[in-house]
């Protein structure tokens, strides 16, 4: 019992086989097609954070190796490494054994390759052919265009997207499922959405929720990513455009001083929710651009509530 706090629950359920990945149909299609071959090309994921990529990595050596992955699979991280040279001295290391099983190869995992520099990437590239007979490589980053070209066109590339907040729903409810959660019938819906693609992130939000509560509302959700609740921010945009200025004050207040807002937490609720208002287009527009203004102005430092409060005020201008 008291282990399970203290246990990762993104490590306790990631996925061991192609078949738990939720989302990304395609790629894992190729990919359990490639290990049912046992014959892959260099590859490379690109992709947002938390969306697979080092789990598909994993499940890759699983399947290709079974038991003994771990002595076929070499995982390497380009940011934390000093420099390239490690990361060929390592590999060298590690291909200079024949691997253990059935695929004539090993497996390298190269993740965070857009942290490397161009002239590493090119050092990257030559130990990539020295060592073809004898290694794949899985080249993981967020951005494909980091990557310099000769690495790209050496690898079938593959682009994972943000995953679907269903997708991230029915995953939460499994793991909700097997670790015996109660939940209100809004909570997991609410953390699938907060999470925007990143199943990392949803699932965090879960395991923090469930360290402080035995049943978990959408409430909690909220409050334990410390994110605006989407209802609160309505009622006092609504406060704003209806001239109801001193409401939508008080609104803010409550938002930022009682519940511990960042002013960009609300920020990006309302950028949401000016979309859906029912103002003029051209009263949108500007709104938007206010946003924007706003946003800038507390990534530079300034105060929020002041801030806020302007943006507020401006809003109350376009009053219907
Ligand atoms: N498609 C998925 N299906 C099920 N679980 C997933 C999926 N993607 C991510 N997860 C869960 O989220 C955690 C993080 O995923 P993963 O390590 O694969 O992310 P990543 O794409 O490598 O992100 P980063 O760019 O930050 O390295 C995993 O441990 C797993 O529990
Ligand atoms: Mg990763």
């Amino acid at each position: 019992m008291q282990e399970k706090q203290f246990e990762m629950w993104t490590e306790k359920h990631r996925p061991k086989d192609f078949s738990e990945l939720a989302g990304q149909e395609q790629i894992t299609k190729r990919l359990a097609e490639f290990a049912k071959n046992k014959n892959l090309p260099h590859m490379m994921f690109a992709g947002p954070a938390g969306c697979g990529k080092t789990t598909a990595a994993l499940v890759m050596a699983r399947s290709l190796f079974g038991d003994s992955w771990k002595h076929n699979f070499l995982d390497l991280n380009a940011s934390d490494e000093r420099g390239i040279d490690v990361i060929r001295n390592k590999v060298k290391e590690f291909a200079r054994t024949k691997s253990l099983g059935s695929a004539p190869f090993k497996l390298v995992f190269l993740d965070e390759a857009d942290a490397l520099t161009t002239e590493a990437q090119n050092a990257l590239r030559r130990t990539m052919e020295n060592y073809t007979n004898t290694a794949r490589f899985i080249i993981s980053c967020n951005y494909s265009s980091k990557i310099i070209e000769p690495i790209q066109s050496r690898c079938a590339v593959f682009r994972f997207k943000p995953l679907a907040a269903d997708h991230i729903e029915k995953q939460l409810s499994k793991i909700a499922a097997k670790e015996n959660l109660k939940t209100t019938k809004s909570a997991l819906p609410a953390a699938a959405s907060l999470a925007e693609g990143d199943m990392r992130k949803a699932i965090n939000i879960l395991q923090a929720a469930a360290a402080v509560k035995d049943e978990i509302s959408e409430d909690d959700i909220f409050e334990i990513a410390s994110s605006a609740k989407p209802k609160e921010v309505e009622e006092m945009l609504a406060n704003a455009v209806n001239g109801n200025f001193k409401a939508a004050r008080e609104n803010l207040k409550k938002l930022v001083i009682e519940q511990g807002l960042s002013g960009k937490d609300v920020i990006s609720e309302l950028h949401r929710q000016v979309f859906d208002l029912d103002v003029a287009e051209k009263a949108k527009i500007s709104m938007l651009e206010k946003v924007g203004e706003c946003e800038f102005r507390l990534s530079e430092g300034c105060d929020e509530i002041i801030q806020l409060e302007s943006l507020l005020a401006q809003f109350a201008l376009y009053s219907r």
